[in-house]
């Protein structure tokens, strides 16, 4: 593997707490689900696996609830570590990912004021009765009984971190959970020693902070996870007292400081453009001596230039590397056209007990989707350019098939093509730029412009077909959702978790978004099936054509279909 040197500072080691990095990049907590009760399971650890190997230097495993369900932000997919029951599985966990070179630490959360009451088993807790997110409940005042309990918690949690094997442990007070409850002049309206000004309201993390260090040792690398500052939450957090709570923990004997962008709610921020939260960071780093971790869509180019320029010392790469967990060796090998890219599209978030991400169909599937050499090489033929069409191909491809692929249109993409025209969509068009180079990468013969027909097919003669030709619209309906696709569009103000929807900010009214509309519209596309089925006896269906759901579904049928095939 040769080293890019384009990517000088993002490849270089870092010492972190005694921990010796060897690189820049960090996968951060996601809670990607694959929980069965608070514990580890199988699928956990293949994802987990997968991307130790994808080169990540450091890989933050999160969150754990130190309260289990009460600390849990919704339903239980989420891991849980107030038991030494859940050890074993962290164990395993942490093994998984230390053999691949990767250093592991492990968040330490409780959602508070964020939980609910029917997940929870009870009134969510929160520093004072006020509600912590939009149609939440109101929350019981923590006692000061509560919150030396609480503490005890976090304590005790942090030691089973150590035990079973994790580097480091990170302390989740960022994003609207307890410990950001606290720390919020808007949530925290106590009046005794735990409310008030900033000393007060992070009495409770310093707390827990010294209670942690007593008992896991003077060496053992812990470190908080903070908000740059309270997007979308008025009176909230200023990066002003970021900075200055980063002075306080590093006094603290904090070993880092990990700035998010990501806010409470909304998640407006997660579609910003690439490094429009580095100035978060930065301030940070400015105030304190201690490593600076950064957030926010960072692509290894912008990721560069921040650490380039002393914004940070360490880069969190989230959705980046869920939909691409070889980030870090492709960066490494200078392989970047080879990235696929998170195209934003929010809809791994909101979605239960499993993960899902748009571009990635391996996701939570690491076993399942890994290509196998075939057993027997055969000339695949694929119809239909779009999404499912050149997944299916890049698959088939990998997997030793000699693959050629018929596109009606004069460019590949299918409706990928307008759907990047609409607003907040262009991201969509790196999704197609990323699959044709890899459709070209992998040698599958391109024949565009050609409309497959049975007739053709005949005098082909392949082995396999995939049919990947698109759902159908009839006319009127076509240009009804598009335009009201534009139109709900044009009223979009703020981006809710589950992504799909958009809400007017004025009423909290929920929208679809356009690609509902038409997914709505649109119908089925199997006339071709029957008739190649005669001809060739392997025939798959992928793609709109089989059901419209859209590119996660398209992309990930085809890669089945390459998988199968
Ligand atoms: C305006 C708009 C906005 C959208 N927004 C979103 C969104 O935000 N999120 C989302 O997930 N989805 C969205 N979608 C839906 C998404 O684009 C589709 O679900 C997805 O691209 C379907 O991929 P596909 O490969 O199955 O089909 P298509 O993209 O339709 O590709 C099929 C291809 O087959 C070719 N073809 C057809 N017949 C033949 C033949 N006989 N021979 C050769 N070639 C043939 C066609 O020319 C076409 O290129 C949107 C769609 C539109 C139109
Ligand atoms: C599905 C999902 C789950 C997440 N879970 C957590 C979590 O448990 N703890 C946390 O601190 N952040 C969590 N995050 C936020 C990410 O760590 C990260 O800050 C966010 O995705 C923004 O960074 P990015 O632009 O690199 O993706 C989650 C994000 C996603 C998409
Ligand atoms: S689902 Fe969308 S936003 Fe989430 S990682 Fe995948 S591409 Fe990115």
């Amino acid at each position: 593997m040769t080293s890019d040197n384009r990517f000088e500072n993002l490849l270089s080691p870092l010492d972190l707490g005694g921990m010796r990095l060897k690189n820049r990049m960090v996968l951060p907590a996601v809670s990607a689900g694959m929980v069965n009760e608070g514990h580890v399971t199988g699928r956990l650890l293949d994802y987990f696996e997968e991307r130790a190997r994808g080169g990540a230097g450091l890989i933050i495993v999160g969150y754990a609830t130190v309260e289990y369900p009460r600390g849990l932000t919704g339903p239980p997919k989420y891991l849980a570590i107030d038991s030494d029951k859940f050890l074993p599985g962290l164990t395993s966990l942490a093994e998984r990912i230390k053999q691949h070179g990767a250093h592991v630490a492990l968040q330490l959360n409780h959602a508070g004021g964020v939980a609910i009451s029917s997940f929870a088993g009870g009134i969510p807790l929160a520093p004072s009765a006020v509600i912590c997110r939009p149609g939440g409940e109101i929350p019981r005042a923590m006692t000061v009984e509560d919150i030396q309990a609480m503490k005890v918690r976090f304590v005790e949690g942090a030691q089973r971190v150590q035990k079973a094997g994790f580097e480091a442990v990170e302390i989740h007070s960022a994003t609207g959970y307890l410990l950001n409850q606290f720390l919020s002049p808007a949530k925290n309206k106590r009046t005794d020693a735990y409310g008030g000004d900033l000393p007060n309201r992070a009495r409770l993390l310093l707390e827990i902070i010294a209670a942690i260090r007593e008992k896991v040792g003077a060496s053992y690398p812990l470190w908080v996870r903070l908000n740059g500052k309270e997007f979308g939450v008025p009176g909230g957090i200023t990066l002003e007292e970021t900075c200055e709570l980063s002075r306080m923990l590093e006094k603290a004997g904090c070993c880092a400081i990990n700035v998010t962008h990501y806010g409470t709610y909304p998640f407006h921020q997660l579609v910003e453009p690439a490094g429009s939260f580095v100035y978060l960071a930065e301030a940070v780093k400015k105030a304190v001596t201690i490593p600076v971790m950064i957030s926010g869509r960072m692509t290894p180019e912008v990721a560069e230039r921040a650490l380039q320029k002393g914004a940070a010392d360490l880069v969190t790469m989230g959705r980046q590397l869920l939909a691409d967990p070889e980030l870090p060796n492709k960066v490494a090998s200078g392989r970047l056209d080879d990235v696929a890219p998170c195209i934003t599209c929010l809809s791994c978030l909101g979605r239960g007990a499993n993960v899902r991400c748009t571009v990635n169909p391996a996701l939570g599937m690491e076993k399942e989707f890994r290509p196998a050499p075939a057993p027997k090489v055969k000339n695949v033929l694929v119809i239909g350019g779009g999404a499912a069409g050149m997944e299916a191909a890049v698959v088939a491809a990998r997997r030793g098939h000699r693959v050629t692929l018929f596109e009606k249109g004069k460019r590949l993409g299918g409706r990928m093509g307008l759907a990047a025209r609409m607003p907040h969509k262009a991201r969509i068009a790196d999704l197609n730029a990323y699959l044709a180079r890899q459709v070209n990468k992998l040698g599958v013969q391109v024949e565009l412009g050609k409309t497959v027909t049975p007739e053709l097919v005949k005098s082909i003669k392949p082995d396999a077909v995939v049919i990947a030709v698109g759902g159908r619209i009839p006319a009127l309906k076509w240009l009804a959702g598009v335009l009201s696709g534009l139109l709900l569009y044009s009223d979009y103000s703020q981006v809710e978790e589950g992504g799909r929807t958009v809400t007017d900010g004025a009423e909290h009214r929920q929208v679809f978004g356009a690609h509902s509309m038409l997914t709505v519209v649109m119908k089925p596309d199997q006339r071709l099936l029957k008739s190649i089925q005669a001809i060739v006896p392997e025939v798959y269906l992928a793609g709109d054509c089989m059901a419209p759901y859209g590119i996660m579904e398209a992309v990930s049928s085809g890669a089945r279909a390459g998988l199968e095939v």
